[in-house]
């Protein structure tokens, strides 16, 4: 990028031509015609976008919304029923935000969504890119959103090296993601979009598709053949671990697991551990979510009740008496999640 920061011409009707045949149209948060956005629906679309890919999204929306179609039914609805609504989408706490969110919005006194990405973002589980993307769509605020396949599009295109390194670049980038997006405020909604597509289908982060690309003319990575120097790690990766824990009780009696040494609680007796919802026993519901870290890791840990003892066969597993807890060697963790829900006095 020069010093200047030239702004490459049409960089944006390039976008716009190319996501008009190739973007992503027809999502069901989209509006049909040209009207309006349904706020609610963009939002919910984007929480489940987070951490989710699009094409599990689309299986769980449409489900999502028939239960809760509106703000006003999400808010009165028990945090339970939404956590189970959320099945299939993993990162629980995602859902209680939007619970917790929903009931903020309608404790207003004049019931009004945000209008501008500075508002949405005090909500909880809503970061400065999800807050630009849903206030792009719904209100048309001219505000780059820079989620990491969007980062990755414009610090290729203006050869920003190292984007996520430092403070410098990344206002250097916010600057760039400002000059280029369109003036014309009716044109924000599809180009934050079709950039968030660029960035997914054809800027990929390997084997990126120049030769299909509508800005690679311009590029200045792809005409410096310099597209794998640019870098997009953050200063520190966190990498997030999620497992899921099964507490299965019935009366005085708790099933718990034992782990092997070298693993994770390795010589402790856990609650069964599960690597997916889907994975549950049947009668499983949602209990909480926990999130610590752990040396270089994050552990995402989703934690859900079983109430009948299903059978149990292995060496490893084995029934305790809850009063016994005290004597056995088991995470402190576990006793405080009995303690805090009760289930041990
Ligand atoms: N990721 C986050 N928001 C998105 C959107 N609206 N479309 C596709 N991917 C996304």
């Amino acid at each position: 990028m020069s010093e200047q920061m030239s702004v490459k011409p049409a960089f944006s009707n390039r976008v716009l031509i190319w996501g008009e045949k190739q973007g992503r149209l027809g999502l069901p948060w989209q509006p049909a015609d040209n009207s309006d956005f349904d706020v609610y629906k963009v939002w919910i679309s984007e929480i489940m976008l987070q951490q989710t890919q699009l094409s599990t999204v689309l299986k769980r929306f449409d489900p999502f919304i028939n239960l809760f179609p509106d703000v006003f039914s999400l808010a009165s609805s028990k945090q339970e029923s939404v956590v189970l609504a959320w099945s299939g989408l993993g990162f629980y706490r995602r859902a209680i935000n939007l619970h917790e969110a929903s009931k903020i919005l309608c404790a207003q006194k004049n019931f009004k969504f945000p209008k501008k990405a500075a508002d949405w973002v005090k909500l909880p589980g809503i970061g400065y890119s999800t807050a630009a993307a849903i206030s792009a769509f719904t209100s048309s605020e001219r505000i780059p959103i820079l989620d990491i396949n969007v980062v990755r599009v414009l610090s290729r295109h203006s050869l920003i090296v190292n984007p996520m390194s430092d403070v410098r670049s990344r206002a250097k980038l916010f600057r760039y993601a400002q000059i280029i997006m369109p003036h014309d405020p009716n044109l924000i909604p599809r180009y934050s979009q079709f950039i968030m597509d660029i960035g997914a289908l054809i800027c990929r982060k390997e084997k990126p598709l120049c030769s299909k690309c509508p800005v690679s003319s311009d590029c200045d990575a792809f005409q410096q053949q310099k597209v794998a120097k640019v870098k997009f790690r953050k200063s520190k990766v966190w990498k997030k671990i999620k497992f899921i824990w099964a507490i299965e009780f019935s009366g005085d009696m708790i099933i718990l697991e034992y782990q092997r040494t070298g693993t994770l609680w390795g010589g402790l007796w856990t609650p069964k551990r599960y690597q997916e919802e889907i994975d549950l026993p049947k009668g499983a519901s949602f209990l909480c979510s926990k999130e610590f870290p752990i040396s270089n890791s994050i552990l995402l840990l989703d934690i859900w009740l079983v109430k009948e003892i299903s059978s149990f066969d292995s060496v490893k597993t084995k029934s305790f008496n809850l009063k016994s807890l005290d004597s056995i060697p088991v995470p402190n963790l576990l006793k405080e999640v009995l303690k805090e829900f009760k289930l041990l006095h």
